[in-house]
């Protein structure tokens, strides 16, 4: 199976965890857009959803879905989203779509975090793949002084030779260089830094399940 199949496979997986009549949080990226795609086959039994980023809500829009601002959303039974790495206690690395704060929020409001992702995304321990991390600009020098001061090698996030600007104004450091043996902590100490929004880090509040696509079929994680 290509990559591409195994994402496709665990976004029809996590159709069984929508709630009829619900709205539901939706997540950004490849994986996500493959959810998005399915989903549109059964947005008559949801109420609408609410999405991580402009780019999945314009997607979940050209199907006809309903996207409500959170402002108006009280709870969520489910939020659905891929990960750029998770390990086994659930914890997972985002925003390598560099939508992380939106997804942080986004998540925070739902009931239950469904990871779907190919297997690739499974590691012992996190950070091989750089940490994203949102900031108000001003402080991007601060900032990546502060995380070399952690071992860290920031990098800011280009687009077209300029830093990339997320859905909020923001700017990405990208972190390479990380062992993150600790997630819990080193989330909460780059969320400390003046000038962080937040970081990619999804330990404090990680996947409540995960449904991983393995070449002999989806396997479903529970933390
Ligand atoms: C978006 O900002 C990210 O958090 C994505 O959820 C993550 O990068 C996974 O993306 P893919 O599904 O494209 O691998």
């Amino acid at each position: 199976m290509t990559q591409d199949e195994l994402k496709q496979a665990v976004a029809r997986a996590a159709l069984d965890y929508v709630v009829d009549g619900a709205i539901i949080g939706v997540g950004t990226g490849s994986t996500a857009n493959f959810f998005i795609d399915e989903l549109a086959n059964i947005k008559s039994r949801i109420k609408g959803t609410v999405a991580s980023s402009e780019a999945t809500a314009a997607r979940l829009k050209s199907h006809g879905i309903t996207v409500f601002d959170l402002n108006d959303v009280d709870a969520m039974p489910v939020y659905i989203d891929g990960a750029d790495e998770i390990d086994a206690s659930g914890a997972m690395i985002k925003g390598g779509g560099a939508a992380l704060t939106r997804e942080k929020i986004v998540a925070s409001v739902a009931d239950k975090f469904i990871c779907i992702a190919d297997g690739s995304k499974l590691v012992e321990v996190m950070g091989q793949f750089p940490l994203p991390i949102e900031i108000i600009p001003m402080a991007c020098a601060s900032v990546s002084r502060s995380l070399a001061a952690l071992g860290a090698k920031p990098v800011l996030r280009l687009k077209d030779g300029h830093p990339l600007v997320t859905d909020n104004g923001g700017w990405i450091i990208d972190a390479g260089g990380l062992k993150i043996t600790n997630p819990r902590a080193l989330e909460q100490s780059i969320n400390d830094m003046p000038g962080v929004i937040t970081n990619g880090l999804f330990a404090r509040k990680g996947a409540d399940v995960c449904l991983l696509g393995m070449a002999d079929g989806v396997t479903v994680l529970k933390f």
